[in-house]
């Protein structure tokens, strides 16, 4: 092996300083001038029944809601775009069904929020531009995904048993072949279980499914928006300890 002298050494340094650099300029280029500022699409699904006993809610919905279609950047783009149900007429009878608003099932109050917060920055695609097709994209995705079979057929069904945490996500990550977000409610600190309460499916720009990240911006924001409705501040899902059995709570 060859010794480098100080200037060699400093020379590839540098110069490998400077590949990082025009790396950076490169990716700052396509991020500005990318016609969408997100890159992803998380589709996130409530399971009502821990939402419920979080917020202290009532629902005898016994399959999985959807929560929203939140892009992986961007946040309340376009205030004065506001929300009108008239445009999404046709679509509230299923809305109603699979996209329910658990602390207030009468009201269109969360499908507004959603819009303003997230539908408001996936429109700046033009196949997500207006409120009917952000809202009939959501669950359109939804239906395909159609987690509620995958899981009942794959035996995990809402149980008084505990299920390893590492079954409940081979699962999902197997089936779709992309790796889910999934959160938990944690009782207590040191509690030896933890109770599920939402998964994340992901879409790429073309909506062909692709990996969760651990962790994004938008969703510690999205917490905020039950806080924000004056419950009792949301003692927060988490994303599930691997090692900690997971509860998935059965209607009461
Ligand atoms: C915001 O939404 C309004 C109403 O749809 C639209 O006219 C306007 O062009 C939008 N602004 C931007 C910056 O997209
Ligand atoms: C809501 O949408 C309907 C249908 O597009 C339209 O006729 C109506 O004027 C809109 N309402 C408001 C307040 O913009």
């Amino acid at each position: 092996m060859r010794i480098l002298t100080g200037f060699e050494y400093e020379f590839n340094h540098c110069r490998s300083a400077m590949r990082l650099l025009c790396l950076l300029l490169l990716g700052a280029a396509l991020v500005a001038s990318s016609p969408h500022l997100w890159t992803k699409l998380i589709l996130t699904h409530h399971w009502p029944c821990t939402f419920c006993s979080m917020e202290h809610c009532h629902s005898k919905i016994d399959h999985w809601t959807l929560h929203g279609l939140w892009p992986d950047n961007g946040m309340n783009c376009n205030s004065s775009w506001h929300f009108n149900s008239t445009e999404i007429e046709d679509l509230l009878d299923e809305m109603k069904e699979n996209w329910p608003d658990l602390l207030s099932p009468s009201s269109t109050g969360f499908w507004k929020y959603e819009w303003h917060k997230h539908g408001t920055c996936a429109a700046k695609a033009a196949c997500l531009d207006s409120q009917h097709k952000y809202f009939s994209k959501a669950l359109e995705l939804y239906h395909k995904l159609d987690l509620n079979s995958v899981l009942t057929k794959f035996n995990i069904t809402p149980s008084e048993k505990y299920y390893p945490f590492p079954a409940i996500e081979a699962v999902i990550e197997n089936f779709y072949g992309a790796k889910p977000k999934i959160q938990c409610a944690h009782p207590s600190k040191d509690a030896d279980v933890q109770v599920l309460g939402q998964i994340e499916i992901c879409f790429d720009t073309s909506f062909t499914l692709t990996d969760c990240e651990k962790q994004t911006s938008v969703e510690e924001e999205e917490a905020a928006f039950h806080t924000g409705r004056g419950r009792r501040k949301l003692s927060g899902f988490m994303v599930c300890d691997h090692n900690t059995p997971v509860y998935y709570p059965p209607l009461p």
